[in-house]
């Protein structure tokens, strides 16, 4: 799960998705295309929703993505157009480049819909985000199924 900061969108995505799967079975993490905000907690506003849905994300500490990270995942999943851009860029094979995915494209395939970055406004925003997340989390966990 990848956005630009990974303290908003991508630390839900994890605990979602996560919250969905089998441990044992499906490893799911998280990253930034940036690196702003290397080794913070999610963002209080991210950790209040999950709270909300009895999810939480505490655990986790935002880090950057990086071109490793296409050997250690089968699927890479992108929040939005720009963080889809960023990741693509660090691809070196069509097998790379192909693990990448918009991860809306999982409720309304081949549309590209964004997960918006909710950082700037207020809560609604955030309730919003999980909302979506848990949407594309439904799909993803079924398949992994
Ligand atoms: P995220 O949100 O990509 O969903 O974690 C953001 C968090 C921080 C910033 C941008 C987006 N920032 O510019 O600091």
């Amino acid at each position: 799960m990848v956005c630009l900061g990974n303290i908003c969108r991508s630390p839900l995505a994890e605990g979602i998705l996560k919250s969905k799967v089998n441990s044992n079975k499906v490893f799911v993490d998280s990253a930034g295309t940036g690196a702003y905000h290397v080794g913070n907690l999610p963002d209080s506003r991210s950790i209040a929703v999950a709270k909300k849905y009895s999810i939480d994300i505490t655990n986790q500490k935002a880090r950057k993505f990086s071109f490793d990270d296409f050997k250690e995942f089968d699927v890479i999943y992108a929040m939005d157009k720009n963080n889809y851009q960023n990741i693509i860029a660090l691809s070196i094979s069509e097998e790379e480049l192909l693990k990448v995915k918009m991860i809306l494209n999982e409720v309304k395939p081949n549309k590209n819909y964004e997960v918006p970055d909710p950082y700037y406004g207020g809560d609604a925003g955030f309730e919003n985000v999980y909302r979506m997340l848990d949407d594309a989390c439904d799909v993803i966990a079924d398949k992994l199924k």
